[in-house]
């Protein structure tokens, strides 16, 4: 795995926090473990939504060179490029099922409306240029979406913290698929589809920011629940859709031998940085189905970090101090 591999994981670990202003929390909260998660739900959605107002919206029509396609785009791009765009395109599904589970969270049903309205524009935008590449016509484009939505996607896991660990999970390998994807690009010399996924995989950094620091909040009050929850998912998990979408096994080989994204990369880029990201302690990495040395090796790391903060050396801190019991005393960075 290259170098540049590791810096798009980071980027995607790194990028959507820019601009939310992190703060510590040091007034303990009241209220039971799930007023207090939903009060932390519904600040994370707050933040993330000044944050998109203010920096992070795109324009579909102004916001893309579409002057600036390349006649040197492959067809094994477009044809990458139509299979992330069947992904997306089961957006009524994710939107309406995600939001059964969790409409009684304000925060997370909140965050879902955006989260849809964001997710609607990258199916948009990616099926604009595979037309404006003259890489499919419309007729192709509507034909292949009533072919996909003949099918329906159902939620993987049952309980809203399990779907929340998926869908940070998730929203990071899409943020590494689109990142990589974006390098071939620059490679073609097509701007238009660089600068696409300049935009998307923004959002997807984004949006994974919100899921991971959901996701410390369930880990810091409700921590072994959590944790079971985590090596759960982590051991079901696969990517949305794509058993059903039409020739998958073809497009993922695809996908894999152009560099993009693949399940050799799943346990190096995503289960690794998202468990060193969550900052849990060694222990509880081992309770989350991690082999020794590796959980060693992150919890090594997360401890540096934890040192370094504490020396001010990493000087944002957003944090959530819980007091409830011993097990919940400690200091979780969100
Ligand atoms: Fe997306
Ligand atoms: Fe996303």
């Amino acid at each position: 795995m290259s170098s540049t591999d590791d810096r798009a994981v980071q980027r995607i670990l790194t990028e959507g926090r820019e601009g939310e202003p992190d703060i510590t929390l040091t007034a303990p909260r009241r209220g039971s473990v799930q007023a207090q998660i939903e009060e932390i739900f519904f600040e994370a959605f707050l933040r993330y939504f000044k944050n998109a107002e203010e920096r992070r919206r795109w324009s579909i029509q102004k916001d893309i060179p579409w002057d600036k396609t390349s006649p040197n785009a492959s067809d094994l791009t477009a044809d990458i490029v139509q299979s992330f765009s069947a992904v997306e395109m089961y957006l009524p599904d994710y939107t309406h099922k995600i939001m059964e589970l969790v409409r009684h969270s304000r925060g997370r049903a909140y965050f879902q409306s955006n989260w849809g309205y964001e997710e609607s524009k990258h199916s948009i935008v990616l099926e604009e240029w595979l037309i404006r590449s003259g890489k499919r016509t419309e007729q192709e484009m509507r034909d292949f979406e009533r072919q996909l939505l003949g099918e329906e996607w159902n939620l993987p896991f049952e309980s809203p913290r399990q779907m929340i660990i998926y869908t940070t999970i998730q929203e990071m390998a899409t943020g590494l698929n689109y990142t990589n994807l974006r390098r071939r690009a620059e490679e073609e010399g097509d701007e238009a589809l660089s600068r696409t996924l300049r935009w998307v995989s923004s959002d997807e950094s984004a949006h994974y920011n919100f899921f991971r620091k959901s996701v410390k909040a369930y880990l810091a009050l409700e921590p072994a629940e959590t944790v079971a929850d985590i090596k759960f998912v982590f051991d079901h998990f696969s990517m949305p859709a794509h058993a059903l979408i039409p020739n998958w096994e073809a497009r993922g080989q695809q996908i894999e031998e152009a560099g993009i994204y693949g399940p050799r990369m799943y346990l190096a880029k995503i289960r690794k940085p998202i468990l060193e990201d969550f900052g849990i302690s060694r222990e509880m990495l081992k309770n989350a189905g991690l082999p020794a040395a590796e959980a060693d090796e992150i919890a090594d790391r997360t401890e540096q970090s934890a040192e370094d903060a504490r020396n001010g050396e990493k000087g944002r801190a957003y944090s959530l101090a819980t007091h409830s019991s011993p097990s919940r005393g400690r200091l979780v960075s969100l």
